[in-house]
């Protein structure tokens, strides 16, 4: 469906997304009606703004949607319009969008919209970041390596055993020797070092890494991590030496970024000593590509994947031990469960069908990445169910994830039959879906992005998250001793609770 954009005489673009799966949505009774998207610019172009941005994304963004509702647009002094969004269905169409051109041979450069993000730390050819004919071949291999049958491989999942059981003793023998027989921990640090600590032994084939270094990566991607803000408000890359006009951290970061380009110096060397290695970079490097760009992949895939498992991990686990009655259902359902022999990810699925919908629903609830940014090459025209969007060329497109998934008219009680801001296991049951006439798809969980971007690292996350859980809550007794409040949320790149997650933990067994 092709004609002429009312609103400014311009062509219109076709209004199904390019490859877009018939449920993503073609509306065709509201096509030619145009949403206008209302515009902050007037109260929103101050430094003060900007400055609220660089503090906490998270409060800007609720801000705009308490006062716009679920889409607004504004402009920075740096030039650029900015669309925000926490709409399910514009967000799902938005990633439809991303690198899907119009035709094969120039999809690149004909995409609409494109992935935004900055090759600061790992390099610009890397899978997060690239939108080009490179990052669609990585894509195929790293998504072929990571994909879902590799998680039925009881050897591997014996690898995330030994991972997972190697923190949960560390951390057995600390309280042993505490005389109260019970320690304090920070939960996000011990749940990111052991995501680490499984990347590097189920992703890497390296099993020898000493705490301390794990420690000192989850250290430094924390402090890279803060400065994200600036990267994403500035369009571009910002000039590394700049970094020091904006940030009072910028020493730290430059100090930070090294230690981990050692670190990941120091994997290739091991992986390139041992022709055994299974991990994914000896085929890489088999495919012609050169090793500094096989040193991105091994940056991008080391540090993509644990802060944000140690940290949705954390909000997950917290809120299972802060409501009595879920925590007694996950308890009694893993202390039905022998993990003396590894099990397959769909066996894991299986027999831990509660704690399974527990992971769910902490990824709804308290999703990471809560803001994905997409960049427009191009006007794009959006359609949704009460009429069509224009996003203007060059726009930064900003998909509010934390609102969008706390909606209650897209989760709450007349679509799932629990509140939306209500953290709700039972929402995620095979038979409540079923009930209300739903499968799991016809749910906009977008935790792990969507479309041609989606994460590879899903089926890698929930491995973990089941084990984790599993192992952990057989052999300790955990308390948190805070409330999991809205308004103690905080961001930078990922989803920080004010306050972090102080735990007491005593062991169950002698
Ligand atoms: C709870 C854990 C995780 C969350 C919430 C998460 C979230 C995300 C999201 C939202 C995206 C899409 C970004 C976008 O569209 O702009 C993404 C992409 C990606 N993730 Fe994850 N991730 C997690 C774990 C992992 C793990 C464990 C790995 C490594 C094995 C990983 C590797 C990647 C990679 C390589 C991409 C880029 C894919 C592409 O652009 O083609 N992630 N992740």
């Amino acid at each position: 469906m092709t004609g002429t954009n009312p609103a400014n005489n311009s062509p219109q673009l076709p209004v199904r997304a390019p490859n877009a799966t018939p449920d993503q949505g073609l509306h065709d009774t509201a096509s030619d009606v145009v949403r206008e998207i209302p515009d902050l610019s007037s109260v929103s172009a101050t430094l003060k703004t900007v400055q609220s941005f660089i503090r906490s994304p998270l409060d800007v963004l609720q801000w705009i949607a308490a006062e716009t509702g679920d889409l607004a647009k504004f402009a920075l002094p740096f030039g650029s319009t900015y669309i925000v969004t926490s709409d399910s269905e514009i967000i799902s169409q938005v990633l439809g969008y991303t690198d899907k051109g119009s035709s094969t041979n120039d999809r690149f450069d004909k995409s609409p919209l494109l992935v935004e993000g900055s090759g600061w730390v790992i390099g610009d050819d890397n899978i997060l970041v690239a939108s080009n004919k490179k990052w669609n071949n990585e894509r195929k291999f790293l998504g072929k390596f990571f994909g879902r049958s590799r998680y039925e491989d009881a050897a591997l999942i014996s690898q995330f055993d030994d991972a997972v059981l190697e923190s949960r003793d560390t951390l057995a023998k600390k309280i042993a020797l505490d005389s109260q027989g019970s320690t304090l921990i920070e939960l996000q640090k011990e749940l990111s070092v052991l995501a680490l600590r499984t990347t590097m032994k189920t992703i890497f084939d390296i099993h020898d890494t000493p705490l301390n270094e794990l420690e000192e990566v989850v250290h430094h991607s924390r402090v890279i991590h803060t400065v994200f803000p600036l990267e994403t408000l500035i369009p571009g890359d910002i000039p590394f030496d700049s970094l020091k006009w904006f940030s009072s951290r910028a020493a730290d970061v430059v100090e930070s970024r090294e230690y981990l380009k050692t670190f990941a110096e120091k994997i290739m060397s091991k992986v390139e000593a041992n022709p055994d290695n299974t991990s994914f970079v000896r085929p890489l490097l088999m495919r012609n590509i050169d090793r500094s760009e096989a040193m991105e992949h091994i940056l991008t895939i080391a540090f993509a994947g644990h802060e944000t498992s140690g940290n949705n991990l954390s909000w997950t686990m917290t809120a299972i031990l802060q409501n009595a009655v879920i925590r007694e259902r996950v308890q009694q359902e893993i202390n039905q469960i022998d993990l003396s022999t590894p099990l397959a990810l769909s066996e894991l699925i299986e027999r831990l069908p509660y704690t399974g919908c527990a992971i769910e629903e902490g990824l709804r609830m308290y999703p990471s990445v809560y803001l994905l940014i997409r960049r427009a090459t191009e006007e794009v025209e959006i359609p949704t169910r009460t009429g069509t969007i224009t996003i203007p060329d060059k726009s930064e497109v900003f998909l509010n994830i934390f609102n969008a998934q706390r909606d209650e008219s897209v989760w709450g009680i007349e679509k799932t039959g629990y509140p939306a801001d209500k953290f709700c296991p039972e929402r995620w049951s095979k038979e409540n879906i079923a009930a209300r006439g739903l499968t799991s798809s016809d749910l906009d969980l977008f935790t792990f992005g969507g479309g041609s971007r989606t994460c590879i690292g899903m089926h890698s996350f929930k491995a973990l998250a089941l084990l984790t859980i599993s192992h952990y809550m057989k052999r300790f007794d955990m308390t948190c001793d805070f409330s999991l409040s809205q308004s103690d949320v905080v961001s930078d790149f990922t989803l920080q609770r004010n306050g972090g997650f102080p735990t007491v933990v005593k062991s169950l067994e002698s």
